[in-house]
């Protein structure tokens, strides 16, 4: 007895500000930093977009390597959960195999495990599965015939997906689909909706726009850039519980599943446990339709939360799912933070479905979501 005091006496100092409460996990995701646009090499701007089409600018990269800066404060010098020289076990940073993606997974490590301003600087290891065959953040449409099917329910003469191979094909179908082209004064064609993506980039990158791109016309873009995208995912005027769930319902699961796991790990009440029993920090390098359609799932109240003013995850948005042990039982809470600059992130756990405080008890977040969670989304989308 004694002994085992004696033993826990260092941990209790250690211990997180509030004495009952104890940060089990940590389930971080994040949007790539800052991009270049896609496409369109009249609005490619060579300088702030030296690295090419759709990937990171100077900017993206450096805010990316800050939010892994903001991540330490809070786990490492805040929270003392995450050990301040890195200890790879205690990480398992998985990212989409795409490039800004799996570029912004090492920037954020090595924000978090840079402090000493080491040269080169700290290498991350980043697990990725191959595109194809990532069903937990890289479905293709084109592989989701079950996606096809919902969007002919509202629009009939929607084209077979399978054959929609190139994202501008699909996605300037299913702006076709939303009929917002009909109050459109510009983006009113499927040549000038397709401008809208390098456009965006353009305005975020703080690149000099066009003379003819008004402000109205800046507004009308994100608007019809807007509705095709919720569209495409099931959400907002468009939310629909089959689209979310072959979008990221396997995520959804997953995330639900290793909290579960995790728990009952740090409880000793399973035995398959070498898996997990190390990882603190689990991380999701990802996009912002991930996010969007996470948040969508989670609630809608969550989304309109998280999202409100700018209607869609901006670059470097984070959505935090922290398991807590307070008082022995098992509570989780979520936040977000909204892009690279805010210091501080916003609590969603009282506008997700059933919890209602600040934390929610496992259990009742584990069950939530009703019908946006899969274990087999390769199976439902056939
Ligand atoms: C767009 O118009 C077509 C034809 O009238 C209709 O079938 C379709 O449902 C409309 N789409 C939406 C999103 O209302
Ligand atoms: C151990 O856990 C993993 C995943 O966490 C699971 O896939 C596997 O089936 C489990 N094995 C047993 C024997 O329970």
């Amino acid at each position: 007895m004694e002994w085992l005091l004696l033993l826990s006496l260092p941990l209790a100092l250690s211990a997180p500000i509030y004495e009952d409460r104890e940060l089990v996990f940590v389930q971080a995701l994040w949007r790539h930093g800052q991009r270049a646009g896609n496409g369109e090499d009249h609005l490619h701007d060579k300088t702030l977009f030296k690295y090419g089409i759709g990937e990171l600018t100077e900017a993206g990269i450096e805010n990316t390597y800050n939010l892994g800066r903001w991540l330490r404060r809070r786990y490492v010098d805040d929270d003392k959960f995450l050990s301040p020289v890195m200890n790879p076990k205690e990480l398992f940073i998985e990212s989409v195999d795409v490039n800004r993606c799996l570029m912004s997974a090492e920037s954020v490590g090595q924000g978090m495990y840079n402090a000493d301003g080491r040269n080169p600087p700290l290498p991350v290891a980043v697990h990725s599965r191959p595109k194809k065959t990532d069903w937990v953040l890289g479905l293709t449409w084109s592989n989701c015939p079950a996606i096809g099917r919902e969007f002919s329910r509202i629009c009939p003469d929607f084209p077979d997906i399978t054959t929609l191979t190139s994202y501008n094909d699909y996605s300037a179908e299913t702006f076709r689909c939303t009929n917002a082209s009909q109050h459109a004064t510009f983006f009113n064609t499927k040549e000038k909706y397709l401008l809208i993506d390098a456009l965006i980039a353009l305005e975020q990158a703080g690149a000099k726009l066009p003379d003819w791109y008004t402000p109205q016309l800046r507004q009308e873009a994100k608007e019809m850039g807007q509705k095709s995208n919720h569209f495409q995912l099931g959400i907002g005027e468009f939310h629909n519980e089959n689209i979310l769930r072959y979008n990221t319902g396997l995520l959804l699961d997953t995330l639900q599943s290793e909290l579960a796991h995790k728990w009952a790990c740090s409880q000793g009440v399973t035995q398959n446990c070498s898996d997990i029993q190390p990882i603190k920090f689990r991380a999701f390098s990802t996009q912002d339709w991930v996010l969007n359609s996470l948040l969508e799932a989670l609630g809608q109240g969550a989304r309109l939360v998280a999202l409100n003013p700018q209607g869609s995850p901006q670059y470097n948005a984070l959505v935090l799912i922290e398991l807590w042990k307070i008082r022995g039982s098992p509570y989780v809470k979520i936040l977000y933070r909204p892009d690279a600059y805010k210091e501080q992130a916003t609590v969603l756990t009282p506008y997700i479905g059933g919890c209602r405080q600040e934390y929610c008890s496992l259990d009742v977040f584990g069950s939530c979501c009703g019908n946006t969670k899969t274990r087999n989304p390769e199976q439902e989308c056939r």
